[in-house]
């Protein structure tokens, strides 16, 4: 169906002021006067709708009946024009309903609550916060691939059916074929009749195949799905979330700080300049202030705090926390909330976790207790980087596993490549919704998926 993108006319007016021009949308709002219609047509090119304006007794104009109807769907054809408020307009020749849109269509009123709306996530793209956040979510995108790509990181495609358990944290979804029978005595005899032969799940992070990739591609990122399913029924927390994951080689624990803080901002950067309409919005009915914020953030440096400074200065806070903070603890959202919001004000990051609360193949400090990893906190959200220094050496990783139960034979090909040829390397893993979250000041992670997965909801 031949016709402009309504964006191409707001975007480059002069290109076909004048001219007569086809669009296609659905209808936003419809009113009358005595001799004429006004219908705000969008088609999702733009958060931007165009007013099309309509001489009701015009020769051939067509189904006016029908396409004065919120959420009806049309093609219009008439001459673009720049309207009395200083804006565009169409002057409309012919109106053909593409899809009438009946009385009960949910989306009637302007506003609607994010609740009612997460009860129809199949027509909430239509809804102005929706295409405003569907578009960042794609910007967000091709900066991270664009970041990625000037630096030299190959883009690698790590399966998502796996064996392995990569944060051990038990999360894992199984992917079976088999239906349980109580003729099995064991496990592995079940496993064993299973599709793969053995136990098999949903990645819940693509690192341990992404360090088998850089161990000969040097740098590498990976960005997807992962599954994890986790109980957690917060707004920060989804059963199917993406994942961007870097993994360099012969970069230690301050490396892969500095890069994660430039890659940061090299991605809040590009939204910046390539969503303003966006931001605009979220700035105005989001999260006020929205757009100042990210400003400071990609202008000033991140805050960097040792756990343990992190512990003292917690303690020292005079708060009443709902879980009181001794060091060994695993830091609480609250926590984690009053280091980034009330003492940093502005990201950081938190070095040198004790060994006991993080992932196995974090790299093994000196001082026997703590190990080389780090989150990167942000005010609002929380952690929306996990990343570290891994464990390069094959006898205090394999002693990392074992101290953890972990089934060594599960995990030889990943031992593998601290045997032959091992080398210093650190990666992280970015929330990409949660960083969307951050971005737009949209509060819950069920609005930034088209169809968010969380505990009890599909
Ligand atoms: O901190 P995590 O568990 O780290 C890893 O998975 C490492 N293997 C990453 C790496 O070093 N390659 O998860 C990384 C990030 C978190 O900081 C958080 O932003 C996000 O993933 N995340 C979730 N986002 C939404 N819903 C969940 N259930 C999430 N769990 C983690
Ligand atoms: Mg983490």
């Amino acid at each position: 169906m031949k016709h402009t993108d309504i964006k191409a006319l707001l975007c480059e007016p002069d290109k076909y002021l004048d001219t007569q021009v086809t669009v296609c949308g659905w209808v936003r709002t419809a009113r009358d006067s005595k001799n004429i219609s006004f219908i705000e047509l969008n088609d999702g090119t733009t958060l931007n709708n165009i007013q099309l304006i309509i001489e009701k007794d015009k020769d051939g104009i067509g189904e006016l009946k029908d396409a004065m109807v919120v959420g009806a769907s049309l093609k219009a054809v008439g001459k673009f024009i720049v309207s009395e408020r200083n804006g565009y307009e169409m002057n409309i020749d012919s109106i053909t309903l593409l899809g009438a849109c009946p009385s009960d269509y949910p989306l009637q009123k302007k506003r609607h609550t994010l609740e009612f709306l997460r009860t129809i996530p199949h027509l909430r793209p239509r809804a102005r916060y929706f295409e405003a956040v569907f578009a960042v979510r794609d910007q967000l995108s091709h900066a991270v691939h664009s970041y990625f790509h000037k630096n030299g990181y190959k883009y690698v495609h790590a399966p998502i059916i796996t064996g392995s358990d990569c944060e051990g944290a038990g999360e894992v979804f199984r992917v079976t074929t088999q239906p349980w029978n109580a003729e099995y005595k064991e496990e592995g005899e079940y496993f064993a009749e299973d599709f793969f032969g053995k136990k098999a799940g949903l990645t819940v992070s693509a690192q341990l195949e992404g360090e088998m990739a850089a161990m000969g591609l040097g740098r590498i990122y990976t960005f997807g799905p992962t599954f994890r399913a986790e109980h957690s029924n917060t707004t920060r927390h989804a059963a199917e979330f993406w994942q961007i994951e870097p993994e360099v080689c012969f970069a230690e624990i301050d490396d892969i700080i500095e890069i994660a803080e430039d890659f940061i901002k090299y991605i809040i950067r590009d939204v910046m300049e390539n969503c303003k309409t966006e931001l605009e919005f979220f700035n105005q009915w989001v999260e006020k202030g929205l757009i100042e914020k990210l400003t400071n953030v990609v202008n000033s440096d991140f805050g960097k705090v040792t756990y343990t400074e992190a512990v003292e200065i917690l303690k020292k806070s005079g708060k009443e926390f709902k879980f009181p903070v001794e060091w060994g603890c695993d830091l609480q959202t609250e926590h984690e909330k009053y280091l980034t919001e009330e003492y940093f004000g502005k990201p950081v990051f938190v070095v040198h976790y004790p060994a006991d609360i993080k992932a196995f193949y974090m790299k093994q400090n000196p001082d026997g207790k703590t190990v080389a990893a780090t989150d990167l906190l942000v005010p609002g959200i929380g952690e929306i980087i996990g990343c570290s220094e891994r464990e390069a050496d094959y006898g205090k990783l394999k002693a990392a596993m074992e101290k953890r139960g972990m089934k060594l034979e599960e995990y030889q090909d990943y031992l593998d490549t601290r045997k032959y040829g091992s080398v210093p390397h650190s990666g992280f893993g970015l929330g990409f919704d949660r960083a969307i979250m951050y971005v737009t000041g949209v509060q819950n992670i069920r609005d930034t998926l088209l169809f968010p997965r969380t505990v009890g909801s599909l």
